[in-house]
């Protein structure tokens, strides 16, 4: 469903700001030589890989984001060159690199480009980007409860509330909803919803701050948990989660689903909210740099695709997806 809604301004304004970042997947592209490995045809995933010698995830976020751009196109289930643009990004070719307006182009932000660069070459998160903290290797607080991002939620949260109907159910949880602003949106629209925030401790802080200056309801509540081990709150007839399955491979976002489908009464909903990548795996952008971000950020990462998600809610047991 199409929305036109604050978050079309704020996807617009995401867009532009991809762009340095765009730069630098396709400086890593050139580096590794994806488009000259691709010269003599299109290849599948698999193909690439072993062609690059590097593993499949690497290889796959490599070619989405690159479609994502327009560098490369999808030709079947392959990958391949875009036509002309093989003069600029084939090695040996005339006018090899040198796409810009100043001739060669080279990393925006080198530091971003060399762990982008080694992420792809190891199948590994770069510690010290994004929210892993460097010390610990565990997710960094500040990331989660990030002000600003309680505000964004919460037109993620309105979307949601326009695209379901919340009126029959009585309790939502949002498994690692952060500050809660997903649901200060749909509160808004569906007040008479008891509401938690399901997330690890040192979110507390951070939701309690954000809800007490947005939560009109009062019925948002902040409850500590492991959404792997710890038992869901009672009760609840729609679990809700946005931007978590993308964070894990598929065993452990099966397991958080089949946990919602054990914890939920006959007739209960789960909700997952994620940027989609489309099912040929080109794009859209937002989904592609997102698939980017948390494949350089977290161990287990993964963008998925609709059918992927639908795949494993129907594998945990639900119906009428
Ligand atoms: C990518 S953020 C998404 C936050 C929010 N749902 C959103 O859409 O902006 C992932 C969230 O999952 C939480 N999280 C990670 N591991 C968790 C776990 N084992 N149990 C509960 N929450 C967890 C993080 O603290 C973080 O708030």
């Amino acid at each position: 469903m199409s929305l036109h809604n604050k978050s079309d301004s704020y996807y617009q304004l995401w867009k532009i700001s991809v762009g340095a970042e765009a730069q630098d997947v396709l400086a890593c592209a050139l580096e590794l030589g994806l488009f000259t490995q691709l010269a003599d045809g299109p290849k599948t995933i698999a193909e690439i890989a072993e062609q690059m010698s590097i593993q499949l995830r690497p290889a796959e976020v490599l070619a989405v984001t690159c479609a994502a751009i327009g560098v490369l196109r999808k030709d079947g289930d392959r990958y391949a060159n875009v036509g002309d643009m093989e003069e600029f990004l084939v090695e040996g070719q005339a006018l090899y690199n040198q796409y810009t307006a100043f001739g060669r182009a080279g990393y925006v932000d080198p530091e971003r480009g060399a762990k982008i660069k080694e992420a792809i070459l190891t199948d590994s998160p770069q510690k010290g980007a994004g929210w892993l903290d460097k010390a610990t290797g565990k997710s960094r607080p500040s990331m989660a409860f990030y002000p600003k991002r309680h505000h964004l939620r919460i037109i993620w949260g309105d979307c949601v509330a326009q695209a379901f109907d919340f009126s029959k159910y009585r309790k939502i949880v949002d498994l690692g909803g952060a500050t809660g602003g997903h649901l200060v949106g749909i509160a808004r629209r569906y007040p008479h919803l008891d509401a938690i925030v399901f997330d690890l401790e040192y979110n507390r802080q951070g939701a309690e701050e954000g809800l007490a200056q947005t939560d009109s309801s009062g019925k948002i509540a902040f409850q500590t948990g492991n959404f792997f081990a710890d038992t869901y709150p009672p009760k609840t007839d729609v679990f809700f989660m946005s931007h978590v399955l993308h964070d894990w491979g598929r065993d452990r976002c099966m397991c958080i689903l089949q946990r919602c489908y054990e914890a939920l009464p006959e007739g209960g909903v789960a909700i997952a909210a994620e940027f989609l990548l489309n099912e040929e795996k080109t794009g859209p952008l937002l989904a592609a740099f997102q698939g980017l971000h948390v494949f350089y950020n977290n161990i287990e990462a993964k963008q998925w695709t609709g059918s992927e998600i639908q795949q494993m809610i129907s594998e945990a047991g639900f119906q009428d997806i």
